[in-house]
């Protein structure tokens, strides 16, 4: 059965919105027929909501049909660990639609990947919230009787804020006028401006006060960011320097609507550091402009101190009756949803083009920690769409999931094993290997070496060490850990893998030669998902994942150069709990270092360049070869026969 999921307001075309706003209409005028009889929504609520689950649940009611619940997935087999996936597969046998709310950015996505019947979004972390967005629009409509050629004020927090992200695409589609005011350091996120921009030809116009008016008039659509001192001028006390420059910058805009958000205090790391005096309030010096004489306020609330609740009062404070329109249009999504599982209507906008995803088991992360692809790798596997638009021709890749973008560093061909740094120059290659489902794409050469890609060409190889220089460093390395470790019982000897953690064991199995006691052995996993410390030995049945809270942890790892590697590892390490210390042991330091780690015990220093590599070669990963260090320069991709050898990428050989 073909199924219509609304994740994003994207999923909706402008005529659908339209044809849902109509919809809500005649429902709001009393046409409510029993369409939904017969018919159940599950309502999985991972995060708190009033509005969201109780308008959804009403509109389903309205409409003949009826709802199940939990009334706190604290209490669902959530709390045991089940997975999202799982939980998906499972309701979606026991509803007709699922209405999903959770923390993590692209849960929804990845739930309606599990579930049989229509997923809806009800808001995912600080991605998007489609619903509200369909609320937001109709109180507009409502109120100012047109979408186009209006001018609406978003401000507050604009980086979490779900509910704007989804409205300002749906502005810039419906031709509205958008200033945005943010709050300081909570300003819209790059990934979203670049999307206005590429998809909406919504244009970044920081605009100064003198020529607002002139830009005004000449564009289809004003993007402005004020700078904080226009800020402070709208909404709170400001000195005169500051109101003047405001009043003549906001000579001739028309302000039709304010849209107040909260700080997002939940999505903030570590609590908000603002103090909280600079955030945007509206308040009675709003209601005393002149100029906002006929601008509403809206809120998707619920709202903090950030709306001041005098503003109730007032006839231009329309968020109340934003919130009550929420069952009108909820109830029109309903029935528009399951009009189109009647009838079979696939998702009518399908923008996305072709989405790479890794054939390797490494492979680019987003960068979004609370995508759900981090989160939670069984429910979703990472997903790209590859835009080859980035500043000076970079390869970016944009999150199915969560929207957010980061820049590719390096390129792989799957069959030929090979890897380079990516440039403009290949981005015909790169779109042929995507094409022919040959394309790989790493976060760091460390990981298209750990897959056992080679550069694409390199010079002559020379060995720096050999076999029985190998072992000599690993027992001076372990004799100086032993000499500065004062309690042997918190050693706990930490391998990055895969390298790192065969070096790690055979570390703690010279210490244990020299002190006659068992040494604990684990290792970390720095591109992993999830699970990313191991205990390696001893295996005895105790849990997998050694303690590091109070342990004094040898950090090891074959070669450091930029550092950062070293860092993603100490990350997890403190992610875990709290150490007692942490020492670094390399075999090799290259030297050239972009983050300050400084290791404290190293096998050989090999000063080299960016265009040199140095490999440690390990018998364990190797099989027949024995250990050594080689190291072997790359050639320029930009060089002539760089290219050739990409063309060609079966015929190149090192
Ligand atoms: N606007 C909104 O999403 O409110 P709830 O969090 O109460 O659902």
């Amino acid at each position: 059965m073909t199924k219509r999921d609304l994740i994003t307001i994207e999923d909706l075309t402008d005529q659908e919105i339209e044809e849902i706003l109509d919809l809500a209409d005649a429902m709001l005028a009393g046409a409510r027929e029993r369409v939904c009889a017969e018919k159940i929504m599950a309502t999985l609520f991972y995060e708190p909501s009033t509005r969201t689950r109780l308008s959804f649940e009403a509109a389903m009611q309205r409409l003949g049909g009826s709802v199940i619940s939990c009334p706190d997935m604290k209490f669902s087999s959530a709390a045991k660990g089940e997975s999202i996936a799982d939980t998906a597969r499972v309701v979606s046998s026991y509803a007709d639609i699922l209405v999903v709310r959770h923390y993590w950015d692209g849960a929804a996505q990845a739930m309606a990947e599990y579930a049989d019947v229509p997923v809806i979004n009800a808001g995912d972390g600080s991605h998007e919230h489609p619903t509200q967005t369909l609320c937001d629009l109709y109180t507009l409509k409502k109120e100012k009787g047109y979408l186009k050629g209006l001018t609406v004020v978003i401000c507050g927090d604009l980086k979490h804020g779900r509910t704007i992200h989804s409205l300002i695409y749906a502005l810039a589609r419906f031709g509205v006028h958008v200033v945005t005011l943010a709050a300081g350091g909570l300003e819209l996120p790059h990934y979203v401006l670049e999307r206005l921009q590429r998809e909406h030809h919504y244009g970044l116009a920081p605009v100064s006060s003198e020529d607002l008016h002139a830009v005004f008039t000449e564009t289809d659509a004003i993007y402005l960011t004020p700078d904080r001192p226009h800020q402070l001028a709208l909404f709170t006390q400001v000195d005169g320097t500051i109101q003047t420059r405001l009043q003549k910058m906001a000579a001739g805009l028309k302000f039709d609507a304010f849209y107040v958000t909260r700080r997002q205090k939940e999505r903030i790391k570590g609590g908000s550091t603002e103090s909280g005096a600079d955030y945007p309030r509206i308040g009675e010096n709003f209601l005393r402009e002149r100029r906002f004489k006929d601008t509403v306020i809206m809120h998707p609330l619920p709202r903090v101190d950030e709306l001041s609740h005098e503003v109730d009062r007032d006839r231009r404070g329309i968020y109340f009756k934003q919130a009550a329109y929420g069952v009108p249009v909820r109830m029109a999504l309903l029935q528009f949803l399951f009009d189109a599982l009647r009838k079979g209507a696939v998702r009518a906008v399908v923008k996305r083009e072709a989405l790479y995803e890794s054939r390797e088991p490494l492979g680019a992360l987003c960068s979004n920690g609370n995508c759900v692809t981090r989160t939670e790798s069984a429910s979703s596997r990472p997903r790209f769409e590859l835009l080859f638009t980035g500043p000076g021709g970079a390869l970016i890749l944009r999150c199915f999931y969560c929207d957010h973008q980061f820049k590719v560093r390096y390129v792989g061909h799957a069959k030929s094993r090979r890897y380079c740094p990516y440039d403009i120059t290949l981005e015909d290659t790169v779109r042929d290997w995507l094409k022919r489902d040959e394309l790989a794409i790493f976060d760091s050469i460390k990981q298209a070496e750990e897959l056992g890609y080679e550069p694409y060409r390199s010079g002559p190889q020379r060995t720096i060490m050999g076999e029985a220089q190998i072992r000599a460093a690993l027992e001076q390395i372990s004799e100086q850990i032993l000499e500065e470790s004062e309690d042997l019982d918190s050693l706990l000897v930490l391998g990055i893998r895969t390298k790192g953690s065969i070096l790690a064991l055979r570390i703690a199995r010279e210490l244990e030669k020299r002190c006659g006691r068992k040494i604990e052995v684990g290792e970390i996993e720095v591109y992993g998902p999830g699970d990313d410390l191991r205990r390696l030995s001893p295996a005895d049945g105790e849990p997998e994942t050694p303690r590091v809270k109070d342990r004094s942890i040898i950090l090891v790892d074959d070669v450091i150069h930029t550092g950062r590697t070293v860092k993603s590892a100490l990350s997890i390490i403190f992610k875990c709990g709290r150490p007692r210390s942490v020492r670094l042991a390399v075999l090799i330091d290259r030297g050239h270092r972009e983050v300050p780690v400084k290791p404290n015990y190293v096998g050989k220093h090999i000063p080299s360049s960016e265009r040199e590599r140095v490999r440690v070669k390990l018998r364990e990963v190797e099989h027949d070869e024995k250990d050594k260090v080689i190291i072997y320069s790359i050639i320029s991709p930009d060089n002539s026969d760089q290219r050739s050898a990409l063309s060609a990428p079966a015929d190149a050989k090192s």
